[in-house]
C-alpha cells in the first residue's frame, strides 16, 4: 500500500516537473502555452467565421450533376476513355436530364510539371492536353471537371496543389475547367506555433529599409505581447501569438503604394518545428512558412511581397491554428479563393465570360468540413470514400442525414460519388442509394461506366431509368436547398422528409431490414416537424409516388417498402 503510494506520488511529481518545464520551455519561446492546450480536440474549428461570408462564386445553387471517373476507371483514363463517356453522356439522354460536368478525378497529370512549373495532362494518356480536351467536352453542351490534392501529391501519388494553388487554379481556369475537386491525400497540417517576431522591415525594390515596425509600436489583442529574448539582437520581441493566442496590429503610413519586400525577423525553432504565422495587410491574407532547423543562429529572416497602399496601412500578425479544423480551413480557404480569382481574371484577360469553378472539398470528414465548407467552397464531403456495396452506401447515408442543417443554396454535404449500377447492388438498392442522394441534397456523380449502358440491356434500362428520374431529380435539385431530416425511426424503416420551395414536401420510407416492412403515416403529422414547415390543412393531398409516378388524393399514406428499399412521394396540396 505505501510502496504504490510513493510509487503513485513519484509518477505525479515527475509528470508535474516535465509539465512545469514544458510550460517554461514554451513560454521561454514566447509561445502561450495554455493557448496549445486548444490544440487536442483536432476537430473543432476556433477560427471565427462569423464575419466570413459565404463563398460566392456564382455557380449554380442546386447541387452539381455530372460523372465522374474515379468510381469504376480509377487510374485507366485517358483523352479517349473521357472523350467517349462525354459522348455518351449526350447519347443516352443523361446530358439532358441534367448530368453536364465530366469530371476527370485522379491521375490525368503527367509526374512532371512543364517548364513553366504548370500541371499538365499525362503525356501518354492525355497527348492532345487538357485545353483541347475541355474544348472537345464544351463542344459537346458540356463542362469539363478535374481532381488535385490539398498536399505535395494526390491519392495516387502524382503532382498536387499545396504550395502552388495561385498557379494551378490559374492553369485550369486558363483551360476552361468548371469544376475542382481538391482531395485531402498528402496534406501538410498547417502549425500552430509562430516564433517571437522581433520586428518587421518594409523596403521597396531597390531601396533600403523604408519603415520598420517594432514589437512597441504594435497594439495587441488577447495574450500576444512582447516577451524578452536573450537569443534576439534587440533582447526582444513580439510573443504569444500562437494556436489563437491573440493578435499584434501596426497602423503605417507610407508616401507611395505598391509592391514592398516584408522582412519578418524572428528568432529561429527551438523544438525544430515547423512555424507559421498569418499577416492581414488591409484584409488582405498573406502567409508565412517558417521553415523547421537552428542552425549556427539564433535569429532569422524570412520575406514575402505584399501591397501597400499610400496613405495609412493596417498590418496585422497572428496565428489562428489551434486544430487540424482551423489548418484544413484554411489550407481550402486558400484554394477555393485562388480559384475564384483565377476564373475572374482569366475572364477579364481574354474578355470572355466567366467561367466559375465548382469548388470540391474532399477532406473526408476529418475536421467536420460541415461547419467551414460553405467559407471555403460549394461542396464538401461528409466521409472517406464510398465503395459499390451496401453497406458502404448506408453507413455514408447513416454520417450524412444527420447533417441536414448544413447546406444552402451554393453549398451542399456531399456523401461521395453514386455508385448506381455497380458492383452487386440490387434494383432495389440502387433505387434506394439514388432516392436517399437526392432527399439529402447531395451533388449526383455517376460513378458508373455508362459506356455500358448503351447495350440496351434490360439491366441498363432499369440503370438508366434510375439516373433519369425527373421528379427524382427535381427533388435533388430544389433550388431552396434544404436537405431531408430523419423525422421519424420505425423499426427498420427511417422516415426522411425536406421542404421544398413551392411549398410542396418530399417524403421517403427508407427499410433498411432484409424483408418487405408496412408503414402507415398520418400526413397532417408532418405539421408536427418545425423544420418542413408544413402548414397546409384541408381535406387532402395530392400524394405523388415518385417511383411508380402514380398520383392520388390521400391524408394518409399506407405502402409497402421493399427489403433495402425506399417509397419516395411529393406532397402537394
Ligand atoms: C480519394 C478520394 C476519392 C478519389 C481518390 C483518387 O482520396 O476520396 O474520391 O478521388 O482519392 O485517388
Amino acid at each position: 500500500m505505501t510502496v504504490g503510494l510513493i510509487v503513485l506520488c513519484t509518477i505525479l511529481a515527475i509528470l508535474l516537473i516535465a509539465f512545469c518545464t514544458w510550460f517554461l520551455a514554451m513560454k521561454a519561446d514566447g509561445k502561450c502555452p495554455l493557448c496549445i492546450l486548444k490544440a487536442i480536440g483536432t476537430k473543432k474549428l476556433h477560427i471565427d467565421l462569423k464575419d466570413v461570408p459565404d463563398y460566392d462564386n456564382n455557380v449554380s445553387v442546386s447541387p452539381m450533376m455530372g460523372w465522374s471517373s474515379w468510381n469504376t476507371l480509377r487510374n485507366k483514363i485517358s483523352e479517349d476513355s473521357i472523350y467517349e463517356t462525354a459522348q455518351v453522356l449526350v447519347n443516352t439522354g443523361l446530358a439532358d436530364a441534367g448530368y453536364r460536368f465530366v469530371n476527370i478525378d485522379d491521375c490525368w497529370q503527367s509526374s512532371m510539371r512543364d517548364e513553366a512549373g504548370k500541371l499538365q495532362g499525362d503525356l501518354e494518356t492525355f497527348p492532345s492536353g487538357m485545353e483541347a480536351l475541355c474544348k472537345r467536352i464544351n463542344a459537346l453542351g458540356l463542362k469539363m471537371g478535374l481532381y488535385s490534392s490539398n498536399g505535395t501529391h494526390t491519392c495516387e501519388d502524382l503532382p498536387a496543389s499545396l504550395g502552388n494553388e495561385e498557379l494551378d487554379a490559374r492553369t485550369i481556369a486558363s483551360w476552361g475547367v468548371e469544376y475542382l475537386k481538391y482531395d485531402f491525400c498528402h496534406h501538410k497540417t498547417l502549425s500552430g506555433s509562430t516564433p517571437i517576431i522581433e520586428y518587421i522591415d518594409l523596403n521597396r525594390k531597390g531601396y533600403h529599409s523604408e519603415y520598420v515596425l517594432k514589437p512597441e509600436m504594435a497594439k495587441f489583442t488577447g495574450r500576444t505581447k512582447v516577451v524578452k529574448c536573450k537569443d534576439l539582437p534587440s533582447g526582444k520581441g513580439i510573443g504569444f501569438l500562437n494556436h489563437g493566442a491573440g493578435t499584434a496590429t501596426f497602423r503605417i503610413s507610407v508616401e507611395a503604394g505598391g509592391l514592398y519586400a516584408m522582412t519578418i525577423h524572428s528568432k529561429k525553432n527551438l523544438l525544430n518545428a515547423k512555424r507559421y504565422l498569418q499577416v492581414l495587410v488591409n484584409g488582405n491574407l498573406y502567409e508565412a512558412h517558417f521553415p523547421s532547423g537552428r542552425s549556427f543562429t539564433p535569429d532569422a529572416r524570412l520575406q514575402l511581397e505584399i501591397r501597400l497602399q499610400s496613405g495609412e496601412n493596417t498590418i496585422t500578425l497572428c496565428n489562428p491554428i489551434a486544430s487540424m479544423a482551423d489548418s484544413s480551413y484554411t489550407q481550402y480557404k486558400r484554394m477555393g479563393e485562388a480559384l475564384r480569382r483565377a476564373s475572374r481574371d482569366w475572364a477579364a484577360f481574354t474578355g470572355t465570360p466567366e467561367k466559375p469553378i465548382t469548388f470540391s472539398i474532399c477532406e473526408w470528414g476529418f475536421g467536420n468540413p460541415w461547419n467551414w465548407g460553405a467559407k471555403a467552397g460549394n461542396m464538401w464531403r461528409t466521409t472517406l470514400d464510398i465503395f459499390p456495396n451496401w453497406k458502404s452506401i448506408v453507413h455514408i447515408y447513416n454520417r450524412t442525414i444527420k447533417l441536414y442543417r448544413h447546406a444552402s443554396p451554393g453549398h451542399v454535404n456531399d456523401p461521395d460519388m453514386l455508385e448506381v449500377g455497380n458492383g452487386k447492388l440490387t434494383f432495389e438498392e440502387n433505387r434506394a442509394h439514388f432516392a436517399l442522394w437526392c432527399m439529402m441534397a447531395a451533388p449526383l456523380v455517376l460513378g458508373n461506366d455508362i459506356r455500358l449502358l448503351e447495350d440496351g440491356s434490360p439491366k441498363s434500362m432499369d440503370i438508366l431509368s434510375i439516373l433519369t428520374n425527373k421528379s427524382l431529380i427535381l427533388i435533388d435539385q430544389d433550388p431552396m436547398v434544404r436537405p431531408a431530416k430523419r423525422i421519424k425511426k420505425q423499426g427498420s424503416i427511417d422516415v426522411l422528409a425536406r421542404p421544398l420551395a413551392n411549398g410542396d414536401t418530399a417524403l421517403c420510407f427508407f427499410n433498411k431490414a432484409n424483408k418487405v416492412k408496412p408503414i402507415e403515416l398520418d400526413i397532417d403529422s408532418l405539421k408536427e416537424e418545425k423544420y418542413l414547415r408544413f402548414n397546409r390543412s384541408g381535406i387532402g393531398y395530392e400524394v405523388h409516388d415518385l417511383w411508380t409516378d402514380e398520383r392520388y388524393q390521400a391524408t394518409k399514406i399506407t405502402a409497402s417498402v421493399p427489403p433495402h428499399g425506399v417509397k419516395v412521394y411529393r406532397i402537394s396540396r
